[in-house]
């Protein structure tokens, strides 16, 4: 069958599916659930994608990385004035957008930056960068826990983590918000004065981080940024060139923000639905472990992600066919029944919560995994510490981010 034939034949979704609509950002999971029952594989010829939404369809999406690649992605418009200051396909750097060999290559060398040894470093700078934090916030009473707490942690552990300085924070925040944007840009296009606004931003970050990774070439210190710098390769060159490297530094600003703030966001509104729970965990908070395991299953920070297929394929007894651009939603596999158990209660003793997809599975796995784990970890253990009786305020409009990978709150009010 041609191409034209197997997307007429595919199963649609419910006329009412929209994945950019603050309903379902809000609450994915009744469409996330219906779509299972009705059209575990659909295309949504609105947004020119296929949907995959079992637990089982999706593990054998990510390990058959050979025919979901994520090479072929959609390179995102890049306004005229910009040009110039932008190297031609910088974004097909990213790790995220690399296939084998090359991604083999590089991606064994970026793992050396997230070794238990270094994580374990890790943990005390996350402690008092969480501490500074509290100092802050505690005599107020109340704050936007995104915004005074959450990203202030995520965004200043990275930092640290590449040795940025501290008057970079604002820098740093705007190029976690702008690239998700940028990126999701090529598939659901933004107004161009956004576009303009937002491309600014990023090529400056892109060049101040240019200027830092040749002074970390002359003058290496002890942090990750100058490790990667000096690697070298087979040849003795270095392994990664100043733009490549520039590339994977916007995608830990972004990749390890947004997720790990709003994943200890969700453990907050997970504590208001159950609030037993909270006890459980001022009692015991060994088990906080296991919270971050479970609200990384029950409520996803990872909606979907995007593979393109290189050749037909049959998911489910549906054929998708080669260069289609494919959503594997990793929100609806940690609540598929076939996997867990009562998949719709958080249970913080669950055994198998960790069998979550939400960090993705098989070689583009989460790199930072091993960071944000640290970070959840130690940034809720000092948050319960400090405010055991922490709540989120009633009544507040919840407003998610209009993006199709991951369920961003930008605010949300907490008092204590
Ligand atoms: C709760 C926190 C996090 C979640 C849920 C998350 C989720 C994910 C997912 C699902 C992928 C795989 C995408 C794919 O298969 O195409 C990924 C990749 C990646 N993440 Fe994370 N992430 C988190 C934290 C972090 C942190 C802290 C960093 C900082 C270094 C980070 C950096 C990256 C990078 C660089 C990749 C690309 C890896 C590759 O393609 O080889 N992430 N993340």
């Amino acid at each position: 069958m041609t191409t034209a034939e197997l997307i007429a034949a595919a199963p649609r979704p419910p006329a009412d599916f929209n994945p950019v609509d603050q309903q379902f950002i809000a609450n994915p999971y009744p469409m996330l659930d219906r779509l299972r029952q009705e059209c575990p594989v659909f295309y949504s010829p609105d947004f020119g994608f296929w949907g995959i939404v079992r637990y089982e369809a999706i593990e054998q999406c990510l390990s058959d990385f050979e025919t979901f690649c994520n090479g072929a992605v959609r390179f995102p418009p890049v306004p005229d004035s910009l040009a110039s200051r932008v190297p031609e396909k910088f974004f097909s750097k990213a790790f995220i957008a690399m296939d084998p060999p090359e991604h083999t290559k590089y991606r064994k060398a970026g793992n050396q930056g997230f070794t238990r040894g270094r994580m374990k470093l890790q943990e005390e700078p996350v402690r008092e960068i969480m501490k500074e934090i509290l100092d802050e916030v505690e005599a107020k009473g109340h704050c936007d826990f995104m915004q005074d707490i959450a990203y202030t942690l995520t965004v200043r552990t990275i930092m640290a983590l590449l040795e940025v300085p501290a008057e970079r924070t604002e820098q740093m925040r705007a190029l976690a918000e702008d690239f998700p944007s940028i990126v999701q840009d090529g598939i659901d296009p933004m107004p161009e004065q956004e576009r303009n606004e937002r491309w600014g931003r990023m090529v400056e970050a892109r060049e101040y981080f240019a200027g830092v990774i040749e002074e970390r070439r002359a003058n290496p210190g002890p942090d990750l940024l100058s490790e990667y710098a000096s690697m070298r390769d087979e040849n003795g060159e270095y392994l990664f060139d100043t733009q490549r490297l520039v590339t994977h530094c916007t995608e830990m600003i972004f990749g390890g923000t947004d997720t790990t703030a709003n994943t200890m966001a969700f453990a907050l509104r997970v504590l208001q639905e159950y609030p037993e729970l909270r006890q459980q965990i001022l009692d015991d908070p060994s088990l906080i472990e296991n919270l971050i395991e479970e609200v990384l299953r029950y409520q996803s920070v990872t909606v979907g992600i995007f593979k393109t297929t290189t050749r037909d394929v049959e998911v489910d007894g549906v054929t998708i066919p080669e260069g289609s651009l494919c959503w594997l939603t990793l929100a609806a596999a940690g609540r598929d029944g076939e996997r867990f158990e009562n998949p719709d209660t958080f249970d913080v003793r669950r055994e198998n919560a960790k069998d979550h997809l939400t960090f993705g599975k098989g070689r583009h796995k989460c790199i930072g995994a091993p960071l944000a784990r640290v970070e959840a970890r130690v940034g809720l253990e000092e948050l319960f510490k400090r405010l055991p009786n922490i709540h989120i305020t009633e009544g507040q409009d919840l407003k998610f981010q209009e993006i199709m990978l991951t369920n961003v709150l930008k605010h949300l009010d907490v008092a204590w």
